[in-house]
């Protein structure tokens, strides 16, 4: 085993080979990843952020909520049975970055939309203890004074096109119209009332995991 020696007594080729094998290791489990169409092609029913969810996605990245929230819904019954179906990967696609999180502070927040009125969420934002007595979530009041930059929303829509999301230059064009005049407030709620939405497979595959017993 001469070879086996070499490699023992030399701790640099040993390295290096250490190296070789993990990168390897990853390699495997990494790249057919990027070619299997359920993680990288949108669910049934998703599409990119209209304007308005868009300006609120990045509102809600700018101000933390991320911090204490999660938006995702691992496979447990202990998860599944307060906020729903888990999230499968063809729900985040157009997510950039995903704010999967883990830190949950706060519920987690990845099928929030139509939970709540318009109304609870603008109450909740403002001064959360005034719907939740309890609550330690901060309120966000300036949110209402603020309005969303109609200029850059579509710069950043620009972006996204780059990168692969499917913006028609109609949606672009409309989009200054469609954010003008709309406070942050809105812009958040929006957001929040779309979140884990849109999936229309979602039923379907409760039924499915039901028929076979296990958790939903
Ligand atoms: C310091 C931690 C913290 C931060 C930061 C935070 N939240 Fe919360 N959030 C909570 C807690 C705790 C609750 C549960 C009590 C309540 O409903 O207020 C909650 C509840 C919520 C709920 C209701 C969820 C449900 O299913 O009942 C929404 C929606 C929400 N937060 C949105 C936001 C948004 C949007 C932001 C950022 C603008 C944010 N949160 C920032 C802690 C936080």
């Amino acid at each position: 085993m001469a070879m086996h020696d070499k490699i023992e007594k030399h701790a640099g080729l040993m390295a290096v080979l250490i190296v070789v094998a993990i990168s390897f290791g990853g390699l495997v489990e990494i790249v057919p990843l990027m070619f299997k169409a359920a993680v990288v092609e949108p669910a049934e029913g998703v599409e990119p952020y209209s304007a308005l969810r868009l300006a609120g996605r990045d509102i809600y990245v700018s101000e933390g909520c991320y911090n204490c929230h999660s938006q995702q819904i691992r496979p447990f019954r202990s998860e599944t049975e307060r906020y729903g179906h888990y999230s499968v990967a063809g729900e985040f696609v157009y997510d950039r970055p995903f704010q999967w999180g883990s830190k949950r502070t706060g519920p987690d927040l990845a099928r929030v939309g139509g939970r709540y009125s318009d109304a609870w969420h603008e109450l909740h934002l403002m001064d959360p203890r005034a719907v939740v007595p309890e609550s330690n979530m901060p309120a966000y009041p300036w949110l209402a004074e603020r309005f969303v930059d109609p200029e850059s929303i579509q710069k950043r829509m620009r972006v996204l096109k780059g990168m692969g999301h499917p913006y028609t230059e109609e949606q672009i064009e409309a989009a200054a119209d469609a954010v003008a005049g709309r406070t942050q407030l809105e812009a958040v709620i929006a957001y929040l009332q779309g979140l884990g939405t849109e999936w229309t497979g979602q039923d379907e595959a409760t039924a499915a995991a039901m028929a076979q017993g296990g958790d939903s």
